[in-house]
């Protein structure tokens, strides 16, 4: 097993890639846990209280996983969303979901820990990516875009599926806290909505937010999930 200096060191340096990353998402559990346990967290109420180089350095460490901008990375034992140009309500809002266990908690890849930061840290992270508007990696299949494209603005009556523009917007750009869907890594969209219940609002006293497309991708078949999923990483914004 790795020492954790040089883990940390790794992920300071250069030497802290994506192939790192890679091999970061393919640990087993308790292993994880150790590479966690050693990152510290900032705590500050207001965020004045942050220091840039503190920012930096998390928003850094953010990058190291959703990429130099933001952008998203696709592959991998997960596929890794896009957060540049998100709205910043949703950033904090899952940032939060994350931190007390709403999202992914049976995850072996440690996903609590790593997105628990305090509140003044989400609200200057969400503001940095949600500024930031990187063109979509676009790797979906382009041949089941225009089926995406019906089924995003018609839904599908027959299966009591609504038009996802309706909440998402006729350009999928979000709004509060309706997430962007314009540009999400393709992998990462057909993931979260083939596995929405057993990925979103697991903590039965607080549903909140994801209540609302439970049914919506209950009610979707893989095919037309997929479809969907193409068709919203190549919109631009
Ligand atoms: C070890 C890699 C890793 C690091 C580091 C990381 N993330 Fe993530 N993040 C992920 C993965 C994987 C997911 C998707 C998890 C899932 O599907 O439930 C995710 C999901 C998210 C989401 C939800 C996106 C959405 O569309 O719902 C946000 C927001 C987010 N991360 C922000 C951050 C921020 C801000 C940081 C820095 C504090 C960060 N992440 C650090 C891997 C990482
Ligand atoms: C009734 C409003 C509503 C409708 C209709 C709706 N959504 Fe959503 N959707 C939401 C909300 C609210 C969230 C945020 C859930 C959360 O916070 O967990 C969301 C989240 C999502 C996410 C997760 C985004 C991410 O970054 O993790 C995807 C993907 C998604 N919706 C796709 C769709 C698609 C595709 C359709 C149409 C078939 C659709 N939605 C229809 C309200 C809606």
């Amino acid at each position: 097993m790795m020492p954790s200096a040089k883990l940390m060191s790794m992920r300071r340096g250069e030497g802290w890639t994506m192939k790192y990353v890679g091999l970061l998402l393919a640990m087993p559990p308790a292993m994880l846990a150790m590479v966690f346990a050693t990152t510290s967290f900032a705590a500050g109420a207001d965020t004045e209280a942050i220091s840039k180089h503190d920012l930096q350095a998390k928003t850094q460490f953010c990058q190291d996983c959703h990429g130099p901008s933001g952008q998203g990375t696709p592959g991998g034992y997960l596929p890794i969303p896009r957060i540049a140009g998100q709205t910043p309500e949703y950033i904090e809002r899952q940032l939060l979901a994350f931190a007390e266990s709403m999202r992914d908690k049976n995850s072996s890849v440690g996903m609590t820990a790593t997105h628990s930061v305090s509140p003044a840290m989400r609200s200057l992270l969400a503001a940095h990516f949600s500024s930031l508007n990187p063109d979509p990696i676009a790797d979906g299949p382009r041949d089941l875009v225009a089926t995406g494209k019906t089924i995003y603005e018609e839904g599908v009556p027959e299966a009591n599926v609504p038009a996802c523009s309706g909440c998402h917007g006729p350009e999928a750009r979000g709004k509060g806290a309706i997430p962007r869907l314009a540009g999400q890594v393709d992998s990462y969209t057909e993931r979260e909505l083939a596995g929405w219940s057993k990925l979103r609002g697991q903590n039965p006293l607080k549903v909140g937010e994801a209540a609302a497309m439970k049914h919506v991708a209950h009610n979707l078949s893989s095919s037309q999930i997929a479809a969907l999923a193409a068709y919203l990483g190549y919109l631009k914004r």
